[in-house]
């Protein structure tokens, strides 16, 4: 689309890393036109330490001036979109999201959660083969860092027994009883299941082997032949071809963001529309909105205190959960 409008496009290479080292360079059609359904990214990703600070901040700004950039395109969650509003008074700004854990507010999809929301049910369906076989207890540890979304989705998708997610605040007392509750419904109630499958959120800060320490402890009188078994998925799940919703939702994002750049519009973040998100779609894509970037930071720092209507909603369906998976 940047192209077809007349644009030059530069890349810049992992992040704000390549951005305080000036490693600006041509993005040329044939090194994207099919970046859509490859993993990974075709430019590099990283972690700045120094991006943040004064010096961090006026190296990036001398870099954006001394390859005369007039807007740039941030593609990445919650810290990358911040760096992106430190940048607003230099360049025009645009952000798209991107992260697995769905934690960014503004858009109801961040770009990555449904091909890792795939991968774990793909996952989860592998190792519900082994734990009915067997008759065992998994304990699946999933990614997504302070945000249980990944957890709950995955839970209902791959049809666990129970999810924890750090959004009900639950210490780890608590959650040794509510799983060696479900257990014992399990495997000495009326669904005689064979198998129970837990799915843990990795923002839950139980160790996931102290907790099948624990729950092995309390469930050894009740239930002495059922073993239980720990998979932490971890960067599996972050890797992999992108699913097609999530190469269209790239795609469609992006194409909004560039047209609304190149039409003079500034400092937003293009986001995929859904309950809550009340704003008009763009004129180019029914589903697409864009929100300023104050905004969509302010309302993400809401969602992860727990203190926005979708953080509200999220943790009253993980209530209503617990009441019917165990089932
Ligand atoms: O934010 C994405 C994410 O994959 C989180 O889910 C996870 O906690 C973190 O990044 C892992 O980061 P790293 O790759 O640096 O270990």
């Amino acid at each position: 689309m940047a192209v077809t409008l007349g644009l030059e496009v530069l890349g810049v290479e992992e992040g704000y890393v390549g951005l305080l080292e000036g490693r600006v360079r041509e993005l040329p059609v044939h090194e994207v036109d099919d970046a859509a359904r490859r993993g990974g990214t075709v430019l590099g990703s990283a972690r700045s330490k120094v991006f943040p600070t004064e010096a961090g901040q006026r190296k990036a700004r001398e870099t954006l001036a001394a390859h005369r950039v007039k807007a740039l395109l941030v593609i990445g969650g919650n810290g990358s979109l911040a760096g992106a509003r430190t940048l607003m008074d230099a360049v025009a700004v645009a952000g798209l999201p991107a992260s697995i854990d769905n934690d960014v507010a503004g858009t109801s999809m961040s770009i990555g959660v449904d091909t890792a929301l795939n991968t774990i049910t793909e996952a989860c369906d592998r190792i519900h083969d082994t734990a009915s076989a067997h008759r065992r207890t998994f304990l699946i540890e999933v990614m997504g860092r302070e945000c249980g979304y990944l957890a709950m989705t995955a839970a209902v998708a791959s049809g666990a027994e129970a999810v924890l997610v750090p959004e009900t605040g639950r210490d780890a007392d608590a959650i040794v009883e509510t799983v060696a509750g479900v257990m014992e419904a399990a495997y000495k109630g009326h669904s005689r299941k064979r198998r129970v499958m837990v799915i843990k959120a990795e923002g839950v800060r139980v160790d996931a082997t102290a907790l099948k320490a624990l729950i092995d402890k309390r469930v050894a009188p009740t239930l002495p032949d059922v073993d239980t078994r720990v998979t932490v998925l971890g960067h599996v799940v972050r890797g992999g071809a992108p699913t097609a919703f999530d190469r269209l939702l790239g795609t469609r994002l992006a194409n909004c963001a560039v047209r609304a750049l190149a039409e003079g519009q500034q400092g937003f973040m293009a986001g995929w529309c859904g309950p809550g998100i009340v704003r008009p779609p763009t004129p180019h894509d029914p589903y697409v909105v864009l929100t300023p970037l104050d905004e969509v930071l302010a309302e993400t720092a809401r969602l992860m205190r727990g203190e926005s209507d979708l953080a509200r909603w999220r943790k009253r369906i993980v209530d209503e959960m617990d009441a019917i998976l165990g089932r």
